[in-house]
């Protein structure tokens, strides 16, 4: 009898398969905690080190969960990717009030900022292989994101970012991170101009990840083109990442969609492993059992490589096949 093989024994040395990590299913629910073990090598923190997360109020950390995290991840002889340090959402409310009243000026929600990333990045410095430093700050177009960093900072955030989290911990991968990036497009271009500029101003930044979110109804790339996309931010140097992969569905599932979804997940991992320096592969949730997908997309759901139960869906078969 076959005995069913784990990714992250199929991926073997090539490179680190991981997922995001619900924290409140960690602690209560044991077949979640024992397939992360068994599965994956590389570990994200779905929530736990986002800012708000991070600092409920202002001044006051709280590392708990994410220490929690990190820790479970040690003993199963996981690495750990930092998600994420500079985002538009999920930011205390205390940050978000303070600017939006005027109570925070610009040069003080700099210090904020600078202050956060260094506290977060030192706490877990020698820890985290990967650092998404900043998180989805380009838009659709092809622009700089109009957030709050952005109307207060000026574009000058990102690299000050950057520079922040190197100073904090000189060893870990920084990383750009982003959805709607995994083929050519008007966004990754800007993507690969930014990196360009950064890396022409000798910022630190070292990675390029995408982050995955796809859908059977929109369709997906090839594998050669995200290879293709992969590789010309490889050529600058950086490492690249698929970092959030997940490839939701109108509900309810039927066979058809759930062999489309095999093929979305497979074109992930495959333009991955067709790419040179592709180090690290995160689906965000491995089960249909916690996902943020039925909370966010009105009426679809079933984005996972497993189901409720915890059973293979053919996309879990695809991607053991591709590895
Ligand atoms: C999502 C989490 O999965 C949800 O639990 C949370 O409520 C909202 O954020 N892109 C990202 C992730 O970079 O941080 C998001 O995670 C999903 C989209």
């Amino acid at each position: 009898v076959e005995i069913d093989q784990p990714l992250r024994d199929l991926a073997g040395r090539r490179l680190l398969v991981g997922t995001a990590v619900d924290h409140a299913a960690l602690t209560a629910d044991p077949v979640y905690r024992e397939r992360i073990a068994t599965e994956f090598s590389s570990v994200t923190a779905e929530n736990v080190m986002k800012w708000e997360s991070v600092e409920p109020e202002r001044g006051v950390r709280d590392y708990r969960a994410a220490d929690e995290l990190v820790a479970e991840a040690r003993r199963n002889g996981q690495r750990v990717r930092g998600h994420t340090l500079v985002w538009h959402n999920q930011l205390p409310s205390w940050l978000t009030t303070g600017v939006e009243s005027g109570e925070i000026d610009a040069t003080e929600l700099r210090g904020i900022l600078r202050q956060h990333i260094l506290d977060e990045v030192r706490h877990f410095r020698g820890r985290i292989y990967q650092w998404d430093v900043v998180n989805e700050v380009i838009d659709d177009e092809g622009e700089l994101r109009d957030s709050l960093w952005l109307r207060e900072l000026g574009p000058g955030y990102i690299a000050d970012a950057f520079r922040w989290a190197h100073q904090a911990d000189p060893r870990t991968k920084l990383f750009l991170n982003d959805y709607n990036v995994e083929g050519l497009s008007p966004k990754s271009d800007a993507y690969h101009r930014l990196a360009r500029e950064l890396l022409a101003q000798r910022v630190p930044v070292h990675g390029f990840g995408a982050q995955g979110h796809y859908g059977v109804q929109y369709g997906f790339h090839s594998a050669a083109e995200v290879a293709q996309n992969f590789a010309r931010f490889e050529a600058l140097g950086l490492e690249t990442a698929v970092t959030e992969a997940d490839v939701r569905m109108p509900m309810p599932a039927d066979t058809v969609k759930l062999q489309a979804q095999a093929q979305g997940y497979s074109v992930l991992l495959q333009g991955c492993l067709l790419s040179r320096r592709c180090t690290s592969f995160t689906v965000w949730g491995f089960t249909d059992k916690y996902s943020w997908v039925p909370g966010f997309f009105e009426g679809e759901g079933a984005a996972n490589l497993l189901d409720e139960s915890f059973a293979p869906k053919p996309a879990y078969r695809e991607a053991q096949a591709v590895l």
